[in-house]
């Protein structure tokens, strides 16, 4: 009797926490991407209806639209934009205006770059670039979706910071000054809307097996001539756990962010590292 009704309890309260977010609608960027993917399925998993973007309609894009269907029976949107580019960034919100009326209650500003290379190497074209996808686009799209955010008292912001956005790095100049960067800002978004029921919290990963690291491992197999399998190997012992964060774990860590349980949360820069930043 009494392990039925506590299982039950276990059951249904399992439920509310996938069912949650039915009837809210997610922006994802970065959406054709590894944690992308991930993150709108989990979202989509929990009922949200789903809009993903990203620089073009890549064949993840295509497998995730389809993947969202059989999930969610609902049809995600995807719309096409490069975050280097004001106008593009203009362009996708003028577009949700149009196409999504309801508006967007969470925002998961997930897409970035990374180019690792040394102070002396590091152009300042590059630099731009990395500040421009990595910290401009998610101010830009947070000021925009905010605002209905704010109308309907109630709105989840979610960036995809990096462990390098809590400590330095050899080798990251652009993208640990922009990841430290987003950091800050999602401190600021989450002081100033607190009042508004609009939470803004930041994730902080370690290595994550998803296309944006294969740059690293071709450096380290020209500097080291270590394989892929040797250098995932030698990182994964780098992480006190001895275990990779999956992409479904980050997925299923910004479903938390946007559930009743994680209402009082917010300001957080999470790392999602397996440890790597407490030693
Ligand atoms: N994988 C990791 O180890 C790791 C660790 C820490 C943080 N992150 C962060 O996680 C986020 C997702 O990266 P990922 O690991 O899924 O890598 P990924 O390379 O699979 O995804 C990056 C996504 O960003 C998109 N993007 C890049 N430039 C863009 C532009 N100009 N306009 C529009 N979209 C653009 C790409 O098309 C891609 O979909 C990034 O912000 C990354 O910095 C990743």
């Amino acid at each position: 009797m009494y392990q039925g009704s506590c299982s039950s309890r276990v059951l249904s309260s399992f439920v509310q926490v996938k069912m949650s977010l039915t009837g809210r609608t997610a922006l994802v960027t970065g959406f054709g991407g590894g944690m992308g993917s991930a993150i709108a399925l989990s979202l989509a998993e929990a009922g949200c209806r789903i809009v993903g973007t990203d620089r073009s309609v890549s064949d993840t894009v295509k497998q995730n639209m389809e993947k969202i269907k059989e999930i969610s029976g609902q049809d995600a949107l995807f719309f096409e934009c490069d975050l280097l580019n004001r106008e593009s960034i203009d362009h996708l919100c003028s577009t949700i205006a149009s196409k999504v009326p309801s508006g967007i209650d969470i925002l998961v500003n997930n897409a970035g770059c990374f180019e690792r290379c040394t102070m002396d190497e590091k152009t300042p074209e590059s630099w731009d670039k990395e500040l421009a996808i990595n910290l401009t686009a998610p101010f830009l799209l947070s000021k925009n979706f905010v605002i209905s955010m704010k109308k309907k008292g109630w709105g989840r912001i979610i960036n995809m910071s990096s462990v390098v956005g809590l400590l330095s790095y050899p080798l990251t100049i652009g993208y640990c000054a922009s990841k430290t960067g987003l950091v800050g800002l999602t401190k600021a978004i989450a002081a100033e809307m607190a009042p508004h029921g609009v939470t803004c919290n930041a994730i902080c990963p370690y290595f994550v097996d998803t296309p944006i690291i294969q740059p690293v491992l071709d450096a380290l197999k020209r500097e080291t001539g270590a394989s892929r399998e040797e250098s995932m190997e030698n990182i994964r012992n780098t992480y006190p756990t001895k275990k990779f964060t999956t992409t479904k774990q980050i997925g299923d860590y910004v479903v938390f962010l946007c559930s009743p349980a994680a209402d009082n949360m917010t300001g957080l820069a999470t790392p999602c590292d397996g440890g790597y930043s407490i030693v």
